[in-house]
């Protein structure tokens, strides 16, 4: 059966180091543990999509590594479509060095490698994986240019569309927003996006009020710990988070992006979706790395 979920995104092998605390600049410290961890924001979500209930295709490209093969492997094995997945010869599969600290808050710092090769054309290739889904889902960690592409020709398709704006350095080009359905920032992307301060969930609506002036449908944002806000023309709602012991929260925006479309595509109200999303990001804090935290369907407490 065609895939009802596409997700247009990167992958990473993660190199992760837990150490007691984050590196100051110029510091040497000595990490406690040292793992290669399939990751990547797309990756992550289309795991996370295919574990939760969604039939899920991946577009994106590795390099001609060992990397790229077992990354691919990773998401064959998640019975993820990958004939949109593309080894690109003589340039290495992305990366992504990441350091958890004893709080479990992480720093990441990211190489595109393959993943800056993934192109529009590399999409436009796939055109049929579109034109099957239901739902079409970006982040930005592959170039711009596909990005919008993308979201615009999933729009034009009729198909539900959400932004992961994940990672963000700032505005977006506003002739994106009228494309997106669902716009899913964290605290700090939301503060990139609207240009204004979001450490609170009164300022949160603040910005959320501005992203809809944008253009966009809705937005969600996740506020870790404080839950998420869920805003649309009607209002806003606020969606408390599960209390659980964290570990590492990498990946949790990715479970909760991944989850929340899987329930979509499975017939849910959309604040159904956002608990589910919820619980499942809130059962990967729990366990350590990107795509090995990320939860199966039945161990998530329906809501
Ligand atoms: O969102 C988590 C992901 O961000 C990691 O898996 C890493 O690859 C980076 O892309």
């Amino acid at each position: 059966m065609a895939a009802n979920v596409v997700v247009v995104g990167s992958l990473n092998m993660d190199l992760v180091t837990r150490a007691e605390r984050l590196p100051r600049p110029g510091e040497t410290l000595a990490g406690e543990s040292f793992t290669t961890v399939a990751g990547g924001k797309g990756a992550n979500q289309a795991v996370a999509a295919a574990r939760l209930g969604g039939r899920v295709a991946m577009i994106g490209c590795v390099g001609d590594d060992a990397y790229g093969e077992q990354l691919r492997q990773a998401l064959e094995h998640e019975r993820i479509d990958c004939q949109a997945v593309t080894r690109i010869e003589g340039i290495s599969t992305g990366v992504a060095l990441i350091v958890v600290d004893a709080s479990s808050q992480n720093a990441i710092v990211i190489v595109a490698g393959g993943n800056g090769s993934l192109t529009p054309e590399a999409v436009m290739r796939f055109d049929s994986l579109l034109l099957a889904a239901d739902l079409v889902i970006c982040q930005l960690e592959v170039p711009p240019a596909t990005v919008e592409h993308t979201l615009k020709r999933a729009r034009a398709l009729g198909k539900t569309v959400i932004l992961n704006p994940a990672p963000v350095t700032g505005p977006l080009p506003v002739d994106w927003y009228s494309s997106i359905d669902y716009l899913i920032p964290n605290e700090s992307e939301a503060a990139a996006l609207s240009g204004l301060p979001v450490d609170s969930l009164e300022t949160a609506r603040v910005a959320a009020q501005r992203l809809l002036e944008l253009g966009v449908g809705k937005v969600i944002i996740t506020l870790g710990e404080q839950g998420a806000l869920f805003a649309d023309a009607q209002g806003f709602e606020h969606f408390p988070a599960p209390r659980v012991q964290a570990l590492d929260t990498t990946a949790a925006g990715d479970t909760f992006v991944g989850g929340f479309a899987a329930a979509l595509v499975q017939g849910r109200g959309e604040r159904e979706a956002i608990a589910f999303g919820q619980a499942a990001a809130a059962l990967s804090v729990t366990r350590a790395g990107a795509q090995p935290s990320i939860p199966f369907l039945d161990e998530v407490r329906q809501p």
